[in-house]
């Protein structure tokens, strides 16, 4: 069977998950949910992202090593994602000998290859804090629009971009001295001998979505200019072999951890190795990266290069979806928006998110917007008033009795239900979870109307009705697995509740194409409460920090 690699963006290991990451997390464990439950041979890897001037200067300002501070986060991380039902595989770290040891063979082949030169470059260096300083270390005037206390690369006021020896009055950022310029020799990843792969690659059919596909063309064409992979020490990172003082550039590292993950998966939980996943033209793997569009450049141009020079299978897909907003505008501290997973679990069930963002998640790369009166009014409505309620009107009247043991005649709504099998599963795997939701909450809604006439409740008064109300609930509670059946990717725990009510793990695709019958029915437990908007004011009014932007 063909293995299967789904990987997300790794976070970096220097601050707390927040609703805006969580819209990749949930779409990438959907998708592999979904492949899971057909039967797919797949695998989920991911990673912190440990490396890079940030967290060696938060980590120092904290006063504990870069490594603890990566540990701390990767926890922090670890347990966000768990609770928001994030299904890794493995979730490793960039920090590690397997990623060490790859970034090495890679930059080794490249360099064996010709394709990695040296020129020196010149850039702000601090006398007193001993480092040279990435852009967003240098503080000083916009040189467009006179705004202070701007960073080296982009003015936060006008938006204009430019060089760090644009800015007036530039300072270090960290102890505000004036920084002077210092010279040093930088190597450089020569993008440019690969753009007629790239050409190829970034073309084929299914790789890339049309949008990406245009915009990326664009900027093969217009040249691709060399990558600088070199820092300077200190820096946090991996040396470079052969050089003196010198790192991988953290977004070398960044993406081989992907491979590290699949290595540190394999060796500790899988008798497959490293080498069936990544080495070049093993034709049995897929390999799907997921991410956010403002990576699309490392993804669909330096990541395939660095694979191709070292030898690694290229990635089949890259999904790349837009950004979160809330309101039509970027998160913000100010105004509460900007919101932790920690404090969204706090308030709210994670399943009103992950059902909210699965309604709204296509293959486009549009932004995702967020608006929480509307996610309360589709969950109410959608998973409480449609689905759920499948189950709250029944179940109660079968604990008794059980389900029938044949399956009685519903007017063909079993059968036209696992007819949309297939639409719902196509949906699925192109990626288009909103259409996937809207066919399964028709289902629901020709099922709630049957259980409407059919009135279970009416029909438990009066004691000759017996066979009917068992009937009628072997009906609604097939209806509702069936649907809880084609939910499981975005809902896994709506799944693993339907299967204990009714003795039968929900573990199949397959189980919504045949009615379960002749079992008992558990004793039934509220599977998800209608939302609370008090709850919604309190968790945004804990996530406001005024002042903010
Ligand atoms: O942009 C980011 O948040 C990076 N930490 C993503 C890295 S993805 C991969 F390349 F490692
Ligand atoms: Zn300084």
């Amino acid at each position: 069977m063909q293995k299967i690699l789904v990987t997300s963006a790794l976070p970096y290991a220097n601050g707390d998950i927040h609703i805006g990451h969580l819209v990749e997390y949930v779409f990438t464990d959907i998708y592999v949910r979904f492949l899971r439950i057909t039967g797919r041979d797949v695998i989920y890897v991911c990673a912190s992202d440990a490396h890079g001037a940030p967290i060696e200067i938060n980590a120092s300002r904290r006063g504990v090593s870069p490594q603890q501070l990566v540990n701390e986060f990767h926890d922090r991380h670890y347990a966000d994602f768990s609770r928001f039902e994030v299904g890794f595989d493995e979730f490793y770290t960039t920090d590690s000998d397997e990623n060490k040891k790859h970034c090495e063979i890679i930059y080794l082949r490249a360099k064996e290859k010709g394709s990695i030169s040296e020129r020196d470059i010149e850039q702000f260096y601090c006398d007193s804090c001993k480092r040279f300083l990435p852009d967003r270390y240098i503080k000083g005037i916009c040189p467009k629009c006179g705004a202070s206390d701007q960073y080296g690369d982009v003015c936060e006021s006008c938006g204009a971009i430019y060089r760090p020896t644009e800015l007036t009055e530039a300072r270090c950022a960290l102890c505000g001295a004036p920084p002077a310029m210092r010279t040093s020799k930088h190597l450089f990843f020569k993008l440019d001998d690969f753009s007629g792969f790239l050409k190829e690659w970034t073309s084929t059919p299914g790789r890339l979505q049309d949008e990406v596909r245009c915009f990326v063309n664009t900027w093969i064409e217009q040249g691709l200019k060399d990558w600088d992979i070199s820092r300077d020490g200190p820096y946090f990172g991996f040396r470079i072999p052969g050089e003196e003082d010198k790192y991988f550039y953290v977004w070398l590292d960044a993406p081989v951890g992907y491979i590290a993950a699949t290595e540190r998966y394999c060796s500790d939980k899988d008798d497959r190795t490293v080498e069936e996943y990544w080495l070049d033209h093993n034709s049995e793997v897929e390999i799907h990266h997921f991410i956010g569009k403002d990576i699309t450049y490392f993804h669909t141009l330096f990541w395939p290069a660095m694979l191709k020079v070292g030898g690694f299978s290229l990635p089949k897909k890259v999904h790349i979806h837009g950004f979160l907003t809330v309101d039509g505008e970027k998160m913000s501290k100010s105004k509460g928006t900007f919101i932790r997973a920690s404090t969204y679990l706090e308030h709210l069930d994670p399943s009103y998110l992950r059902y909210y963002y699965a309604s709204k998640l296509t293959a486009r790369v549009d932004d995702l917007d967020l608006n929480f009166e509307e996610c309360a009014a589709k969950v109410n409505a959608d998973m409480v008033g449609n689905i759920v309620n499948l189950a709250s009107r029944t179940a109660k009247f079968a604990e008794q009795t059980g389900l029938a043991e044949a399956y009685p005649d519903d007017g063909g709504l079993f059968a036209q239900a696992a007819q949309d099998g297939q639409a719902i599963a196509e949906a699925y795997d192109a990626c288009d979870y909103a259409k996937a939701v809207r066919i399964i909450m028709a289902a629901g809604n020709r099922a709630n109307q049957f259980i409407e006439q059919q009135a279970p409740w009416n029909l438990r008064k009066d004691p000759t009705k017996t066979k009917e109300l068992q009937k009628a609930c072997t009906i609604g509670l097939n209806l509702f697995r069936q649907l809880a059946v084609y939910l499981a990717p975005a809902l896994p725990r709506l799944a693993k509740q339907t299967g204990d009510l009714l003795g039968d793990p929900i573990v199949s695709w397959e189980q919504s194409q045949k009615p379960l019958l002749g079992t008992p029915v558990g004793k039934f437990e509220h599977m998800m409460q209608r939302v609370d908007p008090k709850r919604i004011e309190a968790m945004v009014a804990a996530s406001a920090e005024p002042g903010e932007t």
